[in-house]
């Protein structure tokens, strides 16, 4: 019998709510949109969404802003479409996992407007206040993600509150036990209406140093970098109490069955494994992003699965991540013919997978006039590549107006290419991205091996990975052709015997291998290997 807990085996998938279906016409993704949408989500093959903020919010940061944690934003729709929303999902055998933003609230949240009032107020240590310095400046040289000091002065009381992203997104003190058993409530209110787990939102932010000392200076920064990288972050995050923290949240979550806890994290591996937690208290799966900094090149991801892999703590389970509604686009990144082998490298590796909604069709990173940026990152910090709006934007359904997201003009424009790629049109195309990506989903959903079975590294050299997956009674051999030209896959003494599950081009599914393969120019292979197939340890 399977023993695995869901969250292990399940093929995850992300929802950008602003972007994935209009369902009210005023251009903008709701929630009734997403539960109309359930059939091709349960078509495509995963078994859980996380939903970006659907809470009520300014938007000064589209939702990571959030004024009520226990309400739903009108935008989005209301707690009842929620409910419908959970009971159309779960009829469907569909998780759903809500986006927690613990880290900071809304300058318009209630607690921070009480704690701002006054120096006495009862709030006032729910947030982070600290004198100005001698000179009247900013406390210490601590940097905000979106550019700027981190500090913002508050006239009214003749102090500043920190806060790590926008100004109007004040971080919560987590020092203070009344902030975290508010919040502990606030997850308790979403578990009990059933909701399947959250991604909690910068969770390695949570704790900064308490004696408040300036970051050291980034000897390595170069102007034209993000400008918080001009300091190195040793006293702003991923402080060690922080683990502490994180064990609380996950105690909330384990008082109901069979939930789940995802933490944003972005750090090395060796720091990212610690997100397990003491005794694997911490967060279920601490989200491996390293996929999305990695340069394309054979030698270089296979090392990265390795270095992973060797670091996970015991009973650690692994997770991959391509693309989120934070980073470059895949298809952007690699381009359209890489971005398929991207495909079948993340729906294949050991660990559960996160799709990044519309990577499934390919959808490109889109460039955005600047008459039309939403990004506040892009506002402050313009012209350096940090804006997101270009992997935010709307889902292409068909090739109708607005792409059929919505029947109005989006809040941000839609890929140029979108008669092409899109789901409608894609779905009738066995060679789509879209059914390549479906093939993938089912074959690892049919594979003990996909699923559960061992990493084994065979091979990285040039343009090729070679890897099996293997568990007692199957083995299964992913061939992976990063570069445009063919590479020859034979091993010593031809002993490579098996069967094609899924080929990204479509067109060798099911074909027979006996002697040795041949990838040609951008293809991969997942492929059965017969009982009797002998691979070497590793080939070149
Ligand atoms: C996370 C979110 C990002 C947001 C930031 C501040 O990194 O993914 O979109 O801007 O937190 O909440």
């Amino acid at each position: 019998m399977d023993r695995r807990a869901w969250w292990q085996t399940a093929v995850m998938y992300q929802i950008y709510p602003r972007s994935f279906q209009d369902d009210n016409g005023d251009g903008i993704g709701d929630l009734r949109g997403i539960r109309r949408r359930l059939p091709y989500l349960c078509d495509l093959g995963i078994d859980a969404v996380w939903i970006s903020p659907i809470f009520p919010s300014p938007m000064a940061d589209f939702g990571y802003d959030v004024s009520d944690y226990t309400g739903i934003d009108p935008l989005f729709g209301t707690l009842r479409e929620l409910d419908a929303l959970l009971a159309a999902a779960h009829a469907d055998e569909l998780k759903i996992l809500l986006d927690l933003v613990p880290n900071h609230t809304s300058d318009r949240h209630p607690w921070f407007q009480e704690s701002r009032v006054s120096r006495q107020s009862p709030r006032r240590d729910w947030y982070i206040w600290r004198d100005p310095a001698p000179d009247g400046g900013p406390p210490n040289n601590w940097r905000s993600a979106f550019g700027g000091s981190a500090w913002e002065l508050d006239p009214r009381t003749g102090q500043y509150y920190y806060h790590a992203f926008l100004a109007a997104q004040p971080d919560l003190n987590w020092r203070n036990p009344a902030v975290r058993a508010a919040m502990h409530e606030v997850m308790r209110f979403w578990l009990k209406r059933g909701v399947d787990g959250f991604r909690v939102d910068v969770i390695w932010h949570l704790l900064k140093d308490d004696q408040f000392p300036d970051n050291p200076p980034n000897p390595a920064f170069r102007p034209g970098q993000r400008p918080d990288h001009a300091v190195i972050p040793v006293h702003t995050t991923d402080q060690p109490e922080v683990h502490e923290v994180i064990a609380g949240l996950r105690r909330v979550v384990d008082e109901f069955p069979d939930r789940v806890l995802i933490g944003e994290i972005y750090l090395p591996i060796d720091r990212l494994v610690t997100y397990y937690g003491r005794d694997l208290e911490g967060a279920h799966l601490p989200f491996n992003f390293a996929l999305l900094d990695t340069p394309w090149e054979a030698r270089g991801i296979a090392k990265l699965i390795d270095e992973y892999e060797a670091a996970l703590p015991p009973g650690g389970w692994p997770n991959w991540v391509l693309g989120n509604h934070d980073r470059p686009r895949i298809a952007g990144r690699v381009g359209p013919a890489q971005a398929r082998i991207a495909a079948m490298l993340l729906l294949t590796l050991r660990g559960t997978p996160t799709i990044y909604y519309g990577d499934e069709i390919g959808m490109p990173q889109v460039p955005i006039p600047t008459d039309r940026v939403c990004d506040p990152f892009e506002r402050n910090v313009p012209g350096i590549g940090c804006g997101r709006d270009g992997a935010r934007t709307p889902m292409q359904w068909d090739a109708t107006a607005n792409a059929g997201f919505s029947t109005r003009e989006p809040w941000l424009p839609v890929a140029a290419g979108y008669a092409r790629d899109n789901v409608e049109r894609e779905r009738r195309d066995p060679a789509s991205m879209l059914d390549l990506y479906r093939r993938l989903i089912a074959a690892r959903r049919r594979s003990p091996s996909l699923r559960l079975g061992h990493y084994r590294p065979i091979a990285a050299s040039g343009d090729l990975l070679l890897y099996v997956r293997e568990c007692p009674g199957e083995r299964t051999l992913v061939g992976l052709n990063l570069g445009g030209h063919t590479v020859p896959v034979t091993f010593p003494g031809g002993q490579l015997r098996g069967e094609v599950l899924v080929s990204s081009g479509a067109d060798r599914d099911g074909a027979i291998s006996q002697g040795g393969i041949t990838l040609r120019g951008n293809e991969g292979l997942v492929m059965a290997l017969a009982p009797d197939a002998v691979v070497p340890p590793s080939v070149v």
